[in-house]
């Protein structure tokens, strides 16, 4: 699953998946977290490089509402 995205209509801002991969999710200035990755602004058409897939699955079960989406090809 080297591809993700946000379901931002049910991030609640908590910035978990932020602390767990920085190199991959922000908060915008709504607070809203996003893919920023090498600059995929939460399109999930960016491949996330091998060495944070780790991050990236920490960030994934942290988040409590479950709206970060993996995938193994693009989002679109
Ligand atoms: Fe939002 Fe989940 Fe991150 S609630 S801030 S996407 S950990």
């Amino acid at each position: 699953n080297n591809y993700a995205s946000v379901n931002q209509d049910d991030c609640i801002s908590c910035g978990a998946c932020n602390s767990a991969a920085p190199d991959i999710f922000d908060l915008d200035n709504s607070g809203i977290a996003g893919v920023i990755y090498e600059g995929d602004s939460n399109r999930g058409v960016t491949a996330i490089a091998a060495d944070l897939q780790e991050e990236l699955q920490e960030a994934y079960d942290n988040c409590p509402t479950q709206c970060i989406q993996l995938a193994a090809a693009p989002f679109a």
